[in-house]
């Protein structure tokens, strides 16, 4: 009988224990929680879009850059943005350079394996998107079908983080990069890039009655973003505090959780994001 009580007071005791703890866990709801978000209206950066290849892979980038700047001109990118309801900006007309004549066989390579391998990080609605199924679609993913039809080569779609798309294209582990990358001048340095076909722009997000404004509000603030992006150079280049993900959705839940004051991301898949989670809310 003694042994009984005893059993039962401990449990007791671990019961009050564990209910205990799991309210200083912190189960309470984030004081963000249930708050839509919003993106502020003054942009940060400019970010002009392309596709990028490694360096050496001349005759494959002017054959994509050929490709690229048709579906510019004829309209087709922009009926595509308009498809996934997205607002279009065109890029400055690029600048025209007379065409080297590329003797190396990076293009060749692509048109003997009858496929051109691209590498993508399938979180950046509306330019390239995961679905239930598995498959990946996006804007940039029916320009570069269009581009491969061109070519005559098939699309092989390779998924990974986005700070994995870079360094594997400079590596020549994939032909192409398609992920919604910004052409910056660092960037020229260690890969080719396409004349761009869009312009972006990096926005904040901030929960709704938020104090911060704008840009000048971020001082002091922690700020999430994604692993390897503009958004995240830009951030850790001015100073700020932040939290980077290699996941975007982790970015974005890090500002729902109200583990950080602010997220940084670009503004096209910021809104696609943004509207998402607040049909929820
Ligand atoms: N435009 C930004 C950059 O180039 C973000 C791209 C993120 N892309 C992605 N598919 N998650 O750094």
């Amino acid at each position: 009988m003694k042994k009984f009580i005893a059993l039962s007071l401990a449990l007791l005791l671990a019961l009050a224990c564990f209910a205990a703890c799991s309210k200083t866990e912190g189960n309470e709801p984030a004081p963000e929680a249930g708050k839509k978000l919003v993106i502020l209206e003054e942009p940060l950066t400019a970010e002009p879009y392309g596709f990028a290849t490694k360096l050496g892979n001349d005759s494959l980038i002017q054959a994509i850059n050929e490709a690229t700047q048709e579906l510019v001109a004829d309209g087709t990118v922009k009926a595509l943005f308009d498809k996934y309801n997205a607002p279009y900006t065109a890029p400055a007309a690029p600048e025209a350079t007379q065409a080297k004549e590329a003797t190396d066989d990076s293009l060749q390579k692509v048109k003997d394996a009858g496929k051109l391998v691209i590498a993508t990080s399938p979180d950046f609605p509306p330019f390239e998107e995961l679905q239930d199924d598995g498959t990946v679609v996006g804007i940039e993913i029916d320009v570069l079908n269009k581009i491969c039809e061109k070519l005559g080569v098939e699309l092989e779609i390779q998924q990974m983080d986005f700070d994995s798309v870079l360094p594997g294209v400079q590596a020549g582990k994939f032909d192409l990069g398609v992920s919604g990358i910004t052409a910056t001048e660092e960037r020229k340095e260690n890969a080719l890039f396409t004349d761009p076909y869009c312009m972006s722009a990096i926005a904040i997000v901030v929960p709704e009655g938020s104090d911060i404004k704008g840009k000048d509000d971020l001082s002091g603030k922690t700020i999430s973003c994604q692993s390897g992006t503009t958004a995240d150079t830009f951030c850790r280049a001015n100073g700020y505090t932040v939290s980077s993900f290699q996941a975007n959705s982790d970015a974005q839940m890090a500002l729902t959780s109200g583990k950080v004051d602010a997220w940084v991301i670009d503004d096209l898949t910021a809104k696609e994001m943004v509207d998402a989670y607040n049909a929820g809310v």
